[in-house]
């Protein structure tokens, strides 16, 4: 049920996917520590899978969502639109004072479209992040939810740059630091502890699910004949992803083409952080993990020609290989004979990005007949 109580700010989360769930949990925690605020979780079930939901509402201790849109999947327009008419509704009867959104996922920019329309102020989480690749579906979700977005709470300064560069008023932006990282650094010790005792001394950790690398046969087979190659040096763990998992059976693809990996199912958020902390190198397309393995100080290898995370590459542990497999085997090469790259931690990403969001918001609150839905 809603709660509907009177006098105190009403804020709103939204979240819908995987990566979304680790970015709500300090904000949730560090609102509920102050008096101020009711809230309201709303998971738009864009994933359903319980090893890409329920495991990770358990882990983070985020509590059972109030509403779920249970929208499943589908084509983006489809998503995209199912949650917007699902949502709607549901805005239109709580209005809430404001709605927060995560990263830039289909759900992120759902709720923000439907939110402008009905004049509900909108914190976007994780704003201002530019690939500059428009290629990509998240960076149009990035672009139009940060144009819509009443704050704009950012995780770098590189953010903040772009923000200003596309017309955002400086007033509406928010150097935070990152969520994230609240997040990797409370769960850290119990990630440590959470490891099986059967895992071998060395290995290497591969993700892989964005469309431009698993979506097309002659993508996807290079990598695959790369990974098992390394696999002959190193054991390689590779727990897939759903779009992952479809794409290998639809393609064809037999156990002689990953043989020596150790495919997993997708995996809950501890013991994956647990196999970050003890991997040689992590190879992935991720976003959240370039960040992660910046943070733990485990080279990170990007199968991606760009990041909209550049901190990690120019300050972190992340070298981007893109499609260029002979780099990435002579990248693993140099990795596993000691010469990996020196890495600093970002600013800001220091376990408190939620407490500083907590207290932008309230802060806000004093001034929101200033800031609200007025013009830049
Ligand atoms: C989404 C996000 C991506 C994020 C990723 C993390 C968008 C545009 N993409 O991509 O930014 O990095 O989540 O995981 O929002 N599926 C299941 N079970 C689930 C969820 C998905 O089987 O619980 C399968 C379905 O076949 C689905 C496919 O995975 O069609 C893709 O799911 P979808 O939510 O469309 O995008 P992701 O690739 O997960």
């Amino acid at each position: 049920m809603i709660k509907t109580q009177s006098g105190r700010m009403h804020i709103l989360h939204v979240v819908g996917a995987r990566p979304n769930f680790m970015k709500v949990a300090p904000v949730y925690r560090a609102l509920a520590q102050r008096d101020s605020f009711d809230q309201t979780l709303v998971h738009t079930g864009q994933h359903y899978d319980v090893n890409m939901n329920d495991v990770f509402f358990q882990q983070l201790d985020i509590p059972e969502p109030d509403e779920n849109l249970a929208v499943g999947s589908g084509t983006h327009a489809r998503q995209t639109a199912e949650v917007m008419i699902r949502i709607e509704p549901m805005l239109t009867r709580i209005r809430p004072d404001m709605v927060v959104v995560y990263g830039d996922v289909n759900s992120t920019v759902a709720a923000a479209l439907v939110c402008s329309k009905l004049h509900i102020a909108i914190a976007h989480v994780e704003a201002g992040l530019r690939s500059f690749d428009r290629t990509m579906p998240e960076e149009i979700n990035r672009l139009v939810t940060d144009q819509l977005a009443t704050v704009h709470f950012t995780p770098s300064a590189d953010a903040d740059r772009n923000l200003l560069n596309e017309g955002i008023a400086p007033e509406r932006i928010r150097f935070v630091g990152n969520v994230m990282i609240d997040t990797l650094l409370r769960l850290l010790g119990e990630a440590e502890t959470s490891l099986a005792s059967s895992l071998p001394r060395d290995f290497g950790l591969v993700t892989l699910h964005r469309p431009s690398n698993v979506d097309e046969s002659e993508h996807l087979q290079p990598i695959l004949e790369v990974l098992t190659e390394i696999s002959r040096d190193i054991e390689v763990f590779f727990p897939v992803h759903p779009r992952t998992r479809q794409r290998l059976s639809e393609f064809g693809f037999s156990r002689r083409d990953t043989a020596g990996l150790h495919l997993l199912d997708p995996m809950p958020y501890v013991q994956f952080l647990g196999m970050q902390r003890k991997a040689k190198f992590v190879i992935t397309d991720s976003g959240g993990i370039q960040e992660e393995t910046t943070t733990l100080g485990i080279p990170c290898l990007t199968l991606r020609e760009n990041t909209e995370r550049p901190v990690t590459v120019s300050a972190g542990t992340n070298v981007l290989v893109g499609r260029d497999m002979a780099r990435l085997r002579r990248e693993i090469v140099s990795i596993l004979s000691g010469k990996a790259k020196r890495a600093t931690i970002p600013e800001l990403w220091d376990g408190h990005a939620g407490e500083r969001i907590a207290q932008s918001i309230e802060e806000y609150e004093l001034s929101r007949v200033r800031l609200q839905l007025g013009p830049d």
